[in-house]
């Protein structure tokens, strides 16, 4: 992309990163940038897509797979998906790679689509993503999912919203650190009726939610709010 045409998710994120890997040891570091507890997120991300339908022999993308706790807890668990992790950044792409199955796949990808061809996945997956996004850039997004995933695959998607009072103070301090110019990223909210909208626009079924706070059976609360969408 050309200098100056930089979206602002680019630019944050990969200055975000930068400043970690300066600041602390290389795995800190890579934990840190996806929002820490490496292990233990993505056992519960991995248990929310079991919840959400993810079976052996799919074809999963993984949007915005930062350094991989996804992935490396799907290669933990032996389950065979056929894995596709994108990124925005090459150094957390290389890292997700080192700690999962060298049979998944993983590309630098900056647009705001889905780097596969139509009607392909049986399932897309972006945990802690879309809350980096503006309105606009998540509705473009959601709409090349839908063009991506198979009949009946489904698109699961974590996000902040004001209906949970634990998501308050992550907008107050977004709003203090956004005065002072030290905000790393966005921290977009959306509420569910706008996620209801853009499903019905979009031609999703309507969507099912998870609270943050609520967990999927036999695991613990991501802390962000889920929705699944199937597409018809
Ligand atoms: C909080 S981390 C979450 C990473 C991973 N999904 C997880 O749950 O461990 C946010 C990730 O989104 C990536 N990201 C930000 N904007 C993006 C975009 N427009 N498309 C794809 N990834 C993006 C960042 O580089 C970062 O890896």
């Amino acid at each position: 992309m050309e200098a100056g045409l930089v979206s602002h998710y680019v630019r944050d994120y990969e200055r975000h990163v930068s400043t970690l890997l300066k600041m602390y040891p290389p795995d800190e570091a890579m934990a840190l940038a996806v929002g820490g507890r490496y292990e233990a997120v993505g056992q519960i991300e991995l248990d929310i897509l079991r919840h959400a339908g993810l079976r052996e022999g799919m074809a999963l993308a993984d949007i915005g797979c930062g350094s991989g706790r996804l992935a490396s807890a799907l290669s933990k668990s032996g389950m065979e998906v056929d894995y596709l992790g994108t990124d925005i950044v090459q150094e957390l792409l290389d890292y997700a790679a080192q700690n999962s199955s060298s049979a998944y796949k993983f590309k630098l990808h900056q647009e705001l689509t889905i780097p596969a061809p139509d009607e392909t996945l049986d399932m897309i997956c972006a945990f802690s993503v879309l809350i980096h996004l503006n309105h606009h850039e998540t509705f473009l997004y959601m709409k090349d999912m839908c063009r991506a995933l198979k009949p009946g695959g489904k698109l699961v998607f974590s996000f902040f919203e004001f209906a949970e009072e634990s998501h308050w103070e992550i907008f107050e301090q977004t709003a203090i650190t956004y005065r002072y110019k030290t905000l790393p990223a966005l921290n977009a909210f959306i509420e569910r009726p706008v996620i209801e909208l853009w499903s019905q626009k979009l031609g999703f079924d309507p969507p099912v939610f998870i609270a943050a706070t609520e967990a999927v059976k036999g695991s613990q609360p991501l802390g962000q709010a889920v929705a699944i969408v199937a597409k018809p």
